[in-house]
């Protein structure tokens, strides 16, 4: 199938129907996704079956065990998902995968059912950056003007992503155009949140465990480093070995625990906080975005929504179901590069190190 015709272009339709596969790391997740003229983007369906209880006892993802489950289950969560959004794959204008980042054996059943899914109806095939859709996800219910100028569509801002395998700032002058300004020189913000939680005893994924016992705790009971002062980069392996050589000194670590994940929980909120104010006013940005898995976390949201009302910027965070790995948000990223004029090729391949700029 590789190097295969795409179906000659055709005018492009006011209405765009997509099917989104998101498949790049343990969640099994199928989108569709219909915007015409200058309309919203209206998500008919979104789907995600998650694999966490498959990889909790191994305390992490195992790249065997997911790509396996995303083969078993992707084509009944395709045909569960055209079923609720009443539609038959001779419906769907252009199906989409995740290129990359990701697990490349995971990344590949994704890519692999929507190219076939394209061959067999006669749609188009796209793939896109995982980064970009978690980048976008916070206009997904916000997204408004009309298609024919699809660049207005996101307003230029300053993005902090924020997920298990990644911690970006990125200056997004609109759909398309980023340009990096910080990123974590070691841990992601999530890889922190799930190795504090794993050497706490707390289940995986770490994050909301850590988010729950916080609540109960002292922020200010341990004084945990801030780390990079001063820098748009990001590191959180000096922050994870504070807290690896804090716990031997402590006699009742249950009874402590919410205090250690509040303490925890503060240093990360503040460098966040910290360093997406300071590159917004470098870049002149005065609407700030969140998004990506950790930006479920209350705490930070509102630590950041806190900021920038104090500050006068415009704060926009992803909506809560769409903070995790899911597919509406891929299908989004795709509707964006589609209206740009895209058309994408049956020739292009996965790319688990694809970077976003
Ligand atoms: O974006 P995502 O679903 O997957 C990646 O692309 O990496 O993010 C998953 C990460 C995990 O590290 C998880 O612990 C973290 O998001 N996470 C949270 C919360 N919910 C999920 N971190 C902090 N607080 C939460 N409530
Ligand atoms: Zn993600």
């Amino acid at each position: 199938m590789p190097g295969a015709e795409q179906p000659a272009p055709k005018e492009e339709p006011e209405t765009l129907t997509i099917l989104a596969i998101e498949t790049s790391c343990d969640e099994s997740a199928v989108a569709i996704l219909r915007q015409t003229a200058t309309a919203p983007a209206e998500i008919l369906c979104s789907l995600v079956s998650s694999q966490i209880e498959l990889h909790r006892s191994y305390g992490g993802v195992v790249p065997e065990v997911a790509s396996r489950n995303h083969s078993l289950i992707l084509r009944s969560l395709v045909e569960q998902a055209l079923d609720e959004a009443g539609l038959q794959s001779n419906n769907i204008d252009a199906f989409v995968a995740t290129r990359g980042p990701g697990l490349s054996s995971s990344l590949l059943v994704g890519h692999t059912m929507a190219k076939a899914l394209a061959a067999a109806s006669g749609g188009n095939f796209l793939s896109v950056n995982h980064m970009e859709g978690h980048l976008l996800s916070p206009f997904l219910s916000n997204s408004r003007t009309s298609w024919k100028s699809p660049g207005l569509m996101i307003p230029a801002h300053l993005a902090l992503i924020v997920s298990g395998g990644h911690t970006m700032l990125i200056h997004a002058r609109q759909a398309g155009d980023y340009h990096m300004i910080g990123r974590t020189v070691d841990d992601a913000a999530g890889e922190a949140f799930d190795k504090v939680a794993r050497m706490l005893g707390l289940p995986y994924p770490g994050g909301p465990e850590i988010e729950k016992q916080a609540r109960k705790g002292n922020p200010e009971a341990f004084q945990f480093p801030r780390s990079m002062p001063g820098e748009l980069n990001f590191s959180f392996s000096g922050l994870k070995t504070a807290v690896r050589y804090t716990l031997p000194k402590i006699d009742d670590l249950t009874a402590r625990a919410p205090d250690i994940c509040a303490s925890f929980q503060k240093a990360v909120t503040d460098v966040l906080v910290s360093k997406s104010l300071r590159a917004a006013h470098e870049c002149g940005c005065n609407i700030i975005t969140l998004s990506g898995g950790v930006s479920c976390n209350k705490a930070i949201r509102s630590a950041l929504n806190d900021k920038c009302m104090a500050e006068g910027l415009h704060f926009l965070a992803c909506p809560p179901g769409l903070s995790t790995d899911n597919a509406a948000m891929i299908a989004f990223a795709a509707l964006l590069k589609i209206r740009n004029g895209a058309t994408g090729s049956m020739s292009e391949d996965i790319d688990p190190n694809f970077s976003l700029c």
